[in-house]
């Protein structure tokens, strides 16, 4: 097992990753929940794996548990309102816990009932797929969609603990763990080149998920969002950078009406940005090939086939990044060392585009 500190200026938790669930209730313990009353959040695929082990490890607390349906589609407020009549039911107080036991979506929710119920009340996070556990679950960034706005309505909420038991990916689909290795290889990009060549020496090991791996490259994602957010809770400057990739592929996502993947569009702006980038002579060409190679070795997409380069471009200025009509873009300072440019030429950004779009 391995430990994390995380310190933001409103608090201070742990993030525990491991292989299997046996210390969670130790680390509940340590973190000063014994004998509260507990209510496990979880969805309609995750509940049927792996809720009644956590229950049967939680057995000395009084519990409950509220299951709805797995999907972006439940990411919204009347979940929410279900959820607090779930809590209002079981007279959950302010020193009940809320659980969340699942994705991302599992996540950003029952953090936000958490903010929000009883003016806020304690969370612990089991992020179940690989984007929960190397990106969503850290960072206290909770909130719901709204009249199809991603992420309208939310708060900055922290949680008591992350417990990640990584063993959990074995069950996730295929195409879901590739979106997660999307960030995880982000992050390298752009704040830990030790941990690029790391996942080029071990990639057939990541592929596989093996233990000492798997860990490896969930704490390094976990400590090095942690040492973001820790600098910029509330996203004012550094956190920024976290959107490399982004801002061409929401575009691409959105003009997919959402069908791809986050993390494949992401592996897809990853590969226009690289290209950009090479194009305003900070990376050769040769790395934008070898981030390719990778992409490409973990199941990802690099091309936004069908899609018009045209589009993609206009799409791009309706991101909320997108500050006084100009592109705000997460770049590479040189591999490891991300910036934010904000004054990349329209042809070099269109070229980008078309690299990914030929
Ligand atoms: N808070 C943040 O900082 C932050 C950052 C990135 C993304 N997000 C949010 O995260 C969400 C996406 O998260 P996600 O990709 O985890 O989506 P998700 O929670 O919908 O999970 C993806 C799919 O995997 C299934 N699943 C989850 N764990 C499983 C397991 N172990 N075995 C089998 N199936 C499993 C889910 O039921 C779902 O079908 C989005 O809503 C996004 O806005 C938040
Ligand atoms: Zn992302």
């Amino acid at each position: 097992m391995r430990e994390l500190a995380i310190h933001t200026p409103t608090s201070e938790y742990p993030i525990y990753i491991t292989n299997s669930f046996d210390g969670l209730a130790d680390a509940l313990k340590k973190a000063g929940l014994a004998g509260r009353k507990l209510c496990i959040i979880t969805e309609s695929n995750v509940a049927p794996i792996y809720l009644e082990t956590i229950k049967g490890l939680l057995g000395e607390w009084e519990l409950s548990s509220f299951i709805f349906k797995a999907g972006e589609e439940s990411k919204n407020l009347d979940t929410i309102s279900d959820f607090y009549k779930h809590f209002i039911d079981e007279k959950l107080d302010r020193k009940s816990v809320l659980i969340a036991l699942g994705g991302g979506v599992t996540g950003d929710m029952t953090g936000f009932a958490a903010a929000t119920y009883m003016r806020g009340i304690p969370f612990v996070q089991i992020p179940t797929t690989l984007l929960a556990q190397v990106d969503s679950s850290v960072g206290g960034k909770t909130g719901v969609d709204f009249l199809g706005h991603k992420n309208m309505v939310g708060a900055f909420y922290q949680p008591k603990l992350v417990y990640i038991n990584h063993k959990t990916l074995a069950t996730l689909p295929p195409e879901q763990v590739a979106a997660g290795m999307a960030e995880a290889i982000k992050t390298a990009y752009i704040i830990d080149k030790d941990l690029l060549g790391y996942f080029n020496e071990h990639k057939a090991a990541i592929k596989a998920l093996s233990d000492e791996e798997t860990e490896h490259v969930i704490y390094s994602c976990c400590k090095a969002k942690a040492y973001v957010v820790s600098k910029d809770e509330k996203e004012s400057g550094l956190r920024e950078i976290l959107n490399f990739g982004h801002t061409f592929g929401h575009a691409v996502e959105k003009l997919s009406g959402f069908k791809l993947l986050h993390g494949e569009c992401v592996a897809i702006g990853m590969a226009a940005a690289m290209h950009l980038n090479m194009s305003l002579g900070k990376t050769t060409d040769l790395d934008l090939e070898a981030a390719e190679k990778l992409f490409e070795y973990f199941d990802l997409p690099i091309r936004a086939d069908g899609f018009e380069s045209e589009k993609i471009y206009e799409q791009m200025f309706y991101d909320k990044k997108t500050k006084d009509g100009k592109l705000n873009i997460v770049l590479l300072e040189e591999i490891g060392r991300a910036y934010t440019e904000k004054n990349a030429p329209a042809d070099k950004v269109k070229a980008a585009i078309e690299h990914i779009t030929k």
